[in-house]
């Protein structure tokens, strides 16, 4: 049996990936200052997995308590999801994300040294990939940004590679996430953000639910097929168990590596949209509006090396993702 630190778990992936090492046998304790999440979540994860994480409520800030967590108990590996990620916030408040997101993981980065923790799984995003990448994204492409939330990944991941550098004992597992959406089956987890979503599919679903008059595509111009963005939609259970085999991974390499975990398909908002529909048999009224700001026309992953080395592919479809955020949103909250 191992015990995985979690910070973030009980976010939206995390929560997700906190139920999927508590089936496989890990002793979880969750770190999170609930900035952005529920206590009850644990409560859901409890029910879902049958047994329960411990949590520890703190701040990554607070250094202290960090600290303290690991000299509370001994920890195998920490999955790191803790962080601020809303694109257009990060631009209005850079110091407070570069803050959060960069001396947080800097004050776990420390402990964990201080405590001989010897394996971590960092959060990362497509978004490391730049303005200027063509897709499919591969691993071996330059990293870049184009906003202060994905110059804290940019900047995150080069810490961890420059710390597996100078200790080789170390391992560091750079999981790049494409656009996860979806939520558990059973209804009792998923993506429910605080006021109005500012990403596509729980704005989907708030429309589909009559709690949102009309969802806004934002542009049909692009040079796409259908003329709006294309992005790699992957189902969050997916990835949740991407974690595991990047633990697994851990258990015999060092240094650090990344991975993509996508489906390898770019699909476009009126196909995630349609798809929605026809899945739940429910209409979703859009109209079209100008481009937002930032967005990139499309991108989506080279998911080979995730399947070669890792052994983990997603394996759920479009149709499971819309079925399952819609399951979600209909389910009571407490
Ligand atoms: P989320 O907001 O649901 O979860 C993040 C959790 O971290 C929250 O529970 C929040 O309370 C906690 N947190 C934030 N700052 C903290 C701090 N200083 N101390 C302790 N806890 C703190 O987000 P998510 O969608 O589950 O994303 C998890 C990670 O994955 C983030 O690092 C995010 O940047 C990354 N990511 C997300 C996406 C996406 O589309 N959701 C895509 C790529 C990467
Ligand atoms: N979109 C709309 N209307 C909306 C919301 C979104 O048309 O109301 C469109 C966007 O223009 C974009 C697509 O839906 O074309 C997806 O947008 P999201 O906001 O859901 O996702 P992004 O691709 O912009 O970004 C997400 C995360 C980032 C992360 C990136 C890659 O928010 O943090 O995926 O992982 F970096």
């Amino acid at each position: 049996m191992e015990h995985i630190l979690v910070t973030g778990g009980t976010g939206f992936i995390g929560s997700h990936t906190v139920v999927e090492l508590l089936r496989s046998g890990y002793d979880v304790t969750i770190l999170d200052n609930l900035s952005n999440s529920e206590a009850s979540v644990v409560d859901a994860i409890e029910q879902i997995a049958g047994r329960r994480p411990a949590l520890i409520v703190a701040d990554l800030l607070d250094a202290a308590a960090v600290n303290a967590a690991f000299d509370g108990a001994h920890f195998d590996g920490v999955i790191h999801f803790a962080g601020l990620k809303a694109v257009g916030e990060s631009v209005q408040k850079p110091w407070w994300y570069y803050h959060n997101n960069l001396t947080g993981s800097l004050n776990l980065f420390d402990a964990m040294a201080k405590h001989g923790c010897k394996t971590i799984v960092f959060s990362s995003s497509a978004t490391v990939y730049g303005p200027d990448n063509p897709s499919p994204y591969v691993e071996t492409m330059s990293t870049s940004a184009t906003n202060p939330y994905g110059w804290t990944k940019v900047m995150i991941e080069r810490i961890l590679t420059d710390y597996t550098a100078a200790h080789p004992d170390f391992c560091a597992v750079l999981l790049r996430y494409f656009n996860p959406i979806g939520a558990h089956p059973s209804g009792l987890l998923g993506d429910d953000p605080n006021g109005i979503p500012n990403n596509l599919m729980p704005y989907v679903a708030r429309v589909a639910a009559g709690q949102l008059p009309k969802l806004t595509v934002f542009g049909d111009d692009y040079d796409t097929p259908d003329g709006t963005c294309l992005r790699d939609y992957l189902h969050v259970v997916d990835l949740a168990k991407g974690h595991l085999s990047a633990l697994e991974y851990a258990k015999d390499h060092t240094g650090a590596e990344a991975f993509n975990l996508g489906t390898g398909n770019g699909i476009s908002v009126l196909e995630l949209i349609n798809a929605f529909m026809k899945e739940n048999h429910i209409d979703v009224p859009y109209v079209i509006g100008p481009r937002r700001d930032g967005d990139l026309p499309g991108f989506w992953a080279n998911a080979d090396k995730a399947k070669e080395v890792l052994g983990w592919t997603a394996k759920l479809d479009v149709n499971d993702m819309c079925r399952d955020a819609w399951t979600f949103i209909q389910t009571p909250k407490d």
